[in-house]
């Protein structure tokens, strides 16, 4: 019997790899999964609009840094996921959260929405004008967000600011170990003057497993 040449054995291992590099070839590996935390909504404000800065039928605007976050919803494919719904929720300029578990809760910034929520665009485009997270005890900044999809899939998470030394201390970012998937929660700011004075921007893709 003929043993297999080199040039066959090789082209089994490759096809055997075949699946695997397809997901490769993408570049995309799923957004990690986080804890939803103490603070996800009780119930919902009446304005729960894609807009968290300003707050309907309120001349002040929230305190803090505008953020404009912005991005798309993809699968592992890199296919804009249409028909889903993305949430955001985090604390105000004080840290404190519009939750009944807040303790002062009442000393919030009430022109801030806290929590907001949009349908992406057919493009999986989604887009929110909140603000730059800031640090409460125990936590470094961060945006709470969570995804579900026309098909029943769901992701929930956390955004953080890369580089800041509080994330390295941070017990529910260090539960991210992989870099890759660390890279998935962490925005750049930029600065976004051509948007809005003194604003900041990122972009930041969600990729669904
Ligand atoms: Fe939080």
């Amino acid at each position: 019997m003929k043993t297999p040449s080199r040039r066959l054995l090789l082209a089994g291992v490759g096809a055997s790899l075949l699946p695997f590099r397809r997901v490769q070839a993408a570049g995309l590996i799923a957004t990690p999964q986080q804890t939803e935390g103490p603070f996800y909504p009780t119930s919902f404000p009446a304005d729960m609009d894609n807009d968290l800065v300003q707050v309907r039928g309120q001349q002040a605007q929230a305190m803090g840094t505008v953020l404009h976050l912005e991005g798309r919803l993809l699968d592992l494919n890199g296919k804009p996921v249409d028909g889903a719904l993305v949430e955001i929720w985090q604390c105000d300029a004080k840290g404190l959260y519009d939750h009944p578990r807040q303790p002062g809760r009442e000393r919030r910034d009430s022109a801030f929405q806290g929590y907001g929520r949009m349908l992406v665009k057919a493009d999986g485009h989604y887009s929110f004008r909140t603000l730059k997270p800031v640090a409460y005890a125990g936590r470094s900044p961060h945006i709470h967000f969570k995804v579900g999809t026309a098909t029943g899939r769901s992701l929930t998470s956390q955004f953080y600011i890369a580089g800041d030394p509080g994330n390295e201390l941070d017990g529910v970012f260090r539960g991210i170990r992989d870099p890759r998937q660390r890279e998935l929660v962490e925005m750049k700011l930029v600065p976004a003057p051509g948007l809005e004075a003194g604003a900041l921007a990122t972009r930041m893709d969600i990729v669904v497993g």
